[in-house]
């Protein structure tokens, strides 16, 4: 049961001045959006919650066919219940990233109903923050952001990359500023399986492209979803709401840009880079003050 403060930090889709300042989103130009997505097959994984579910309505407006992956199925089949009236067809599929045979059953699935993907949202996220000491007895925290957020994603694109070919083709992968920041306390096994996909796809990227696959890796900031909810100190913070991150990955998907970052994000990096080993030393002060 999720207690009523947390749900309004999830369902909170006012943006204040600074956030907007922060994270602006252009509106979505729908004549270019409609050229784009008219009668292709757009594959969101993580589609039952957050990001992936706020997708859902903005790509309904059009002729497309959607399929929605994730675990929970009521969830799924509820949000494809309120887009029934809708022009789009709508496919859902229950499945579980961690699990290389679900995986294989649902490639073997779409190879049987001759479903070849135009698009590919890879959405699906899990995100852990503990730090190492509380973890020695959790080696399946390490395997499961592995599983979800790197190989699992993995199998998946590998698996429907031939249907890719011959057509302008896309994939989007939703990532996190943090991939492109020095590490941080806590985040080992988040982090480490973000970073692990994003080499894999920027390793592919030319190979891609040189078969007119464009691939577009969104590096987003804090967003206010179930996923970042659980951290309570992060509340406070400014955060993108989960429809303008929505509203963002469709801007992707008309322009087919390489990267999004915040337009912030180059003074951070560049910080970074000049002081390397800073936050380091700050980190491990806060451990030594914190263990006093
Ligand atoms: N929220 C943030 O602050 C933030 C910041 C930067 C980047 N991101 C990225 O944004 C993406 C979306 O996250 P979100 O914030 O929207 O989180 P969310 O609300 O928790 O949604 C995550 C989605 O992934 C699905 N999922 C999780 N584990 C799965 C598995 N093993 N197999 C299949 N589906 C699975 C979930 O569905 P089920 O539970 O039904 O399976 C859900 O639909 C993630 O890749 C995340 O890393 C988020």
């Amino acid at each position: 049961m999720i207690p009523e403060y947390k749900k309004d930090y999830e369902d909170n889709n006012r943006q204040s001045m600074l956030e907007n300042i922060l994270f602006p989103v252009r509106n979505i130009n729908e004549k270019r959006l409609q050229e784009r997505v008219e009668n292709k097959t757009i594959l969101i994984t993580g589609a039952s919650y957050g990001i992936g579910a706020a997708l859902i309505p903005i790509l309904a407006e059009y002729t497309v066919t959607l399929l929605l992956v994730a675990r929970t199925e009521e969830r799924l089949a509820t949000l494809k219940k309120s887009i029934d009236d809708n022009a789009c067809n709508v496919k859902i599929y229950a499945a579980d990233l961690r699990d290389e045979n679900e995986i294989s059953n649902l490639l073997e699935l779409w190879k049987n109903e001759n479903i070849n993907v135009d698009i590919i949202i890879n959405n699906a996220g899990k995100s852990i923050y503990r730090k190492l000491w509380n973890s020695l007895d959790r080696f399946h925290d390490t395997q499961r952001c592995a599983a979800t957020n790197y190989t699992g994603p993995v199998q998946l694109i590998l698996g429907v990359l031939n249907g890719l070919l011959q057509k302008e083709a896309h994939i989007i992968n939703v990532s996190a500023i943090n991939v492109l920041l020095p590490p941080a306390v806590g985040w080992s096994a988040y982090q480490s399986s973000k970073v692990a996909f994003d080499q894999w796809l920027k390793c592919s990227e030319a190979e891609l492209k040189a078969e007119n696959i464009s691939v577009s890796s969104i590096y987003l900031p804090l967003v206010r979803t179930r996923m970042s909810m659980v951290n309570e100190n992060k509340h406070g913070q400014p955060a993108m709401s989960k429809e303008k991150a929505a509203k963002l990955i469709t801007n992707y998907i008309i322009n087919r840009k390489r990267r999004y970052t915040p337009w912030w994000f180059g003074v951070v990096r560049l910080s970074a880079f000049i002081f390397p080993g800073t936050l380091y030393r700050i980190q491990l002060r806060q451990i030594k003050k914190a263990d006093k």
